[in-house]
Order: structure tokens, then C-alpha cells, then sequence
């Protein structure tokens, strides 16, 4: 696997928004990535991609990104957010997704996936429903599993503490999951280990108090994502880049997960084949004071990245052109994910190449669309693929 894997970032130098990355055999036509979102748009509570999914992510691809990532798609039933999250357990919902990587892959961007399991934030209700909070079981709701039976926000139902052969099972799922997201044509996978999901819910230790190989040191609390990752590497080929989402930190006052441990934690998923790790942050306490402002977490991804010595992917609150293209010149990131900007403007990546200057594929269709003067700045080295 040495020889495939993707070089490791030179700490000094970044390259511009529109400049190509090599990650294993795949070629970013430049560093902008739709970030995931969840879409809750499945009605049938099936799990099943159908034309919103195909619109929405497509529409995106057109827009010139590198890579488009789907919403955080559930391994298993019960790892949905809410009843109406996008999945990937069965043969049926990955046949529904090849139409989208196909699409996808036909507007030359590369057809991601975030698989997820969300823990004891499971079943919930969707964000725009009059009622907030927890679904009730026997009303589509159902019992949400944890590390630990620690409820999420006081209120709610306690999650059930995982077995040992539960945690095995959801081990299992990753799998599977990531076989199937290689038949359905997708290119990158994205395993999800933020948010204050099922992942992250083992990694911090304000919601996993085990006594077991899973709990206690950051190696036993790590154990959770190091066989999730082994089991999706086992299916991911070789030539075909894997990604991990990390909250870089809980945001805790105190005994929370934190940067130093993320940066670690970086370190052992490079050994375990990981190529990117794109640097969230929050979710695990509902009380967390985030200094949300421009560009917050890109200082997370900076660290991973220099001290980790891997591809880091910088998120949140990253909306100018201007701002993107410095975390990448300045070798704070490799790659800057979008999410907000992108449901505002998916021809985003199209008019920042406008900004700054850059040469972006526009497609055929659009072209009688295209400003004919460019407004050109900082047009050295900047000219991306055609
Ligand atoms: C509508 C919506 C849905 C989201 N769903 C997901 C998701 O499925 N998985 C995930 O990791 N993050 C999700 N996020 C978080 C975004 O991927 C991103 O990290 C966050 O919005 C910060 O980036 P932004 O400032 O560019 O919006 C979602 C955000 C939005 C706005």
C-alpha cells in the first residue's frame, strides 16, 4: 500500500485554490470540496437518494468543485439523525446512487460519500419540524445506541450502552457500507467521526465513561474508529483515497477531546491508511461555547497538518474567495470545504476562479453565460484544469 499512498504535504508551501491534488491515483482539479449536509429529504424514510439528491449534489458538481461530498449517510438503520437521513445498508439504496455518481463523475468533480452512525444523537426530528428533539419510538422513532448511556441534552431518552458484539456489528456496517459505496461509483470515502456522533461519542471522554478495551486512555477510546477504519480500508481499494472527519475539539472548559489529542489521534490514522483529515470541531455538549467567526477552525487544520505531516482539510465559515485562497497559498490547508456558501451559490467554485483570475471548465452548456473579461488578479500560476 506505501507506494499508493498520497505524499505527505510540504509544510511550507501550499499552492493556490485552483491549483490540482493528487490523492493516490485521483487527480482534485482543485481544492474545493462541497462539504457534507444533511438533506433529510429521503420521504419514505427508506434511506433512498432520489431526483432532490440528484439535483442537489449534481447541481454542485456543474458548479466546478472538486470534489461533492452526499450528507452523512447512515452504515445502519439506527444511525440515522432522523427518520428521513440518506443510507447506504442495503444493496437497493447504493443502486439508487449510482445515477448521482455518474452524474457527478460526468461534470469531471469526484463523487464522495460520508459514512455515519449517529449514536445517541440518533433519531431525532428533522430541524424544520414543528416539534423539537427526540422522535418518539412507536411514532418512527427508535432507541438510540451510545458507549455509554449518557443522554445528549437532559430530556432525553438515555441511549443504550453498546455490547462489545454491538460495537462489532457497527464495526461490520462501516464495512459493508464501504463495499457497497465502491459499486455504487463512488471515489472518496469520508468517514465520520465529528459532530458528536456515534465516532466522536467514543473519542471524548464526556460521553464515553467505559471501563472496557474502549474506554479510559486515548488509545482505548480510539479503539472505535481504529477498526472502523480498518474495516472500510479493508474494502477501500488501494488507489482510492480515505478521509476522516475530526471535531478537533469538544469546546470543553475542561476534560473534554481537544486539538492535542485530534493531532495524535492524526498521526495513527495516517498508519492505518488515511489520507485527509478534515477539521471540524463541536457536538458533543450542547453548551459549548464557539467563538464562530471567519475562517475559526482553520487553525485546527493547520496543526494536523504540520504536526501530523498529513493532508488537512480546512472547514467552517470559509466564504470568500480571497479568504480560501490564502489558507491554501499560506499552507494552513490542502483542501477548504464548503458548506452554507454552497447551498447559497453552487456555481461557487466557478465565480471565485472569476475573482481570482483563474481558468475553471465551464460547461458547455453555460459557456454563453461566461464573463468574456475575466477580472483578472493574481493570474501567475493560478491557470487550472480546462
Ligand atoms: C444544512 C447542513 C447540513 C449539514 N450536514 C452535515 C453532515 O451531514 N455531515 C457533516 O459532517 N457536517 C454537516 N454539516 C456541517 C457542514 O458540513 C460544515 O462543517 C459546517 O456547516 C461549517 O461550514 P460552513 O461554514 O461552510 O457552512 C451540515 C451543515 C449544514 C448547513
Amino acid at each position: 500500500m506505501s507506494q499508493r499512498r498520497s505524499p505527505a504535504p510540504d509544510p511550507q508551501h501550499g499552492g493556490h485554490l485552483f491549483a490540482p491534488l493528487q490523492l493516490r491515483s485521483l487527480t482534485l482539479r482543485n481544492r474545493i470540496v462541497v462539504s457534507p449536509m444533511c438533506m433529510y429529504s429521503c420521504p419514505d424514510q427508506d434511506g433512498m437518494a432520489n431526483d432532490w439528491h440528484m439535483v442537489h449534489l449534481g447541481s454542485r458538481a456543474v458548479g466546478g468543485a472538486a470534489v461533492v461530498f452526499t450528507e452523512a449517510t447512515a452504515v445502519g438503520a439506527e444511525g440515522r439523525i432522523s427518520p428521513f437521513d440518506l443510507g447506504i445498508w442495503t444493496d437497493t439504496q447504493a443502486q439508487a446512487l449510482a445515477p448521482i455518481t455518474a452524474f457527478i463523475q460526468s461534470q469531471e468533480a469526484l463523487a464522495g460519500i460520508q459514512l455515519a452512525h449517529a449514536g445517541r444523537k440518533a433519531s431525532t426530528q428533522v430541524p424544520w419540524s414543528d416539534t423539537r428533539g427526540q422522535v418518539p419510538i412507536g411514532h418512527g422513532g427508535w432507541q438510540p445506541l451510545a458507549p455509554s448511556a449518557l443522554p445528549f441534552a437532559p430530556g432525553d431518552r438515555a441511549p443504550k450502552a453498546l455490547s462489545i458484539a454491538e460495537i462489532e456489528g457497527i464495526v461490520a456496517e462501516f464495512g459493508a457500507a464501504t463495499a457497497r459505496a465502491l459499486r455504487a461509483g463512488f471515489q472518496v470515502v469520508e468517514v465520520h467521526a465529528a459532530h458528536g456522533y456515534l465516532i466522536h461519542q467514543f473519542l471524548s471522554p464526556l460521553s464515553n465513561n467505559r471501563d472496557d478495551q474502549y474506554g479510559g486512555s486515548l488509545a482505548n477510546r480510539f479503539r472505535f474508529l481504529a477498526q472502523v477504519v480498518m474495516a472500510v480500508r479493508a474494502e477501500w481499494p488501494d488507489d482510492l483515497p480515505l478521509w476522516v472527519r475530526l471535531s478537533a475539539t469538544d469546546w470543553a472548559e475542561a476534560g473534554g477531546w481537544d486539538i492535542d489529542q485530534t493531532v495524535e489521534v492524526s498521526r495513527w490514522l495516517k498508519d492505518l491508511g488515511v489520507d485527509v483529515i478534515d477539521c471540524s470541531s463541536g457536538g458533543t455538549l450542547r453548551s459549548a461555547q464557539i467563538p464562530e467567526g471567519p475562517g475559526y477552525q482553520v487553525g485546527f487544520a493547520e496543526r494536523v497538518r504540520k504536526e501530523a505531516a498529513l493532508t488537512s482539510a480546512a472547514v467552517g465559515l470559509i466564504t470568500a474567495p480571497e479568504q480560501a485562497n490564502r489558507i491554501i497559498e499560506s499552507g494552513q490547508a490542502d483542501l477548504v470545504l464548503l458548506a452554507r456558501a454552497m447551498l447559497r451559490n453552487p456555481y461557487w467554485p466557478m465565480t471565485a476562479a472569476q475573482e481570482l483570475g483563474a481558468e475553471v471548465r465551464w460547461p458547455n452548456q453555460y459557456l454563453r453565460a461566461r464573463p468574456k473579461v475575466p477580472v483578472a488578479r493574481n493570474t501567475a500560476s493560478v491557470v487550472g484544469p480546462q
